[in-house]
């Protein structure tokens, strides 16, 4: 992104959690983490949360925690919890000391399993959330679709990062094309209205109608 939208962005879009802020920053350029959702993105996770009044949200790629603590802290706010799924050996353990400094652990279901496995489990008690937010690996958007589509509520939102893969410099293109599949499918599927949103590195909203 250009210099000059970076600040002016980060001169408006402030972090709603001090320690996230912190954690946002001290991992900026590590290369043995997949990049955490930058303050925009995450604001505007935020903001959809706060403006549906999501009460049960699902997130799939916890990473380092970065996202998870911007929908903990809003569903805080509005009595809501947050379920989030990783499968990462190593940086699980940072996942769950960095829920628990940011203050948020009661509101945090912490699922360490595989994006697939947590989906089924997940269908098979029951659940639905009312935003499903999708950030692990580009492959899996597609393979746990059908369970991600039922997982949401009629009403609710499927929020997928990292959609404009394919048209982004420096991206491998087998990545580029996992998202080309999923955006294919969710555009073309009459269950949810989709758009797509040049937030970070492609955003694909889809409303479950
Ligand atoms: C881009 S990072 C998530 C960043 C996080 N959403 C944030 O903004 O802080 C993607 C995460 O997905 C996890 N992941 C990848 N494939 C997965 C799978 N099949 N099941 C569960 N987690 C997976 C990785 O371990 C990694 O931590």
């Amino acid at each position: 992104m250009d210099k000059g939208f970076r600040e002016y962005l980060d001169k408006f879009v402030e972090f709603t959690n001090q320690y996230n802020k912190e954690i946002y920053y001290a991992n900026q350029g590590r290369d043995d983490i997949q990049a955490p959702v930058e303050p925009e993105t995450g604001r505007f996770l935020a903001f959809l949360i706060k403006m549906t009044g999501a009460r049960k949200v699902l997130e799939l790629g916890c990473g380092v925690a970065n996202s998870a603590i911007w929908m903990a802290q809003t569903l805080k706010e509005q009595g809501g919890v947050l379920y989030t799924v990783d499968n990462h050996p190593r940086t699980w353990k940072e996942a769950v000391e960095n829920v628990e400094k940011s203050g948020l652990k009661e509101y945090v279901t912490m699922i360490h399993s595989d994006a697939d496995e947590a989906v089924r489990k997940l269908r098979e008690q029951g659940l639905e959330f009312d935003i499903v937010f999708q950030d692990c690996a580009k492959y899996i958007y597609t393979v746990i679709y059908e369970d991600v589509a039922a997982l949401v509520k009629k009403g609710g939102i499927i929020v997928a990062d990292d959609t404009m893969f394919p048209v982004c410099e420096n991206v491998r293109p087998n990545l580029g094309r996992h998202m080309d599949r999923y955006n294919m499918q969710i555009f073309a599927d009459k269950r949810f209205f989709s758009t797509m949103l040049p937030v970070g590195h492609g955003l694909t909203l889809s409303w479950k109608i």
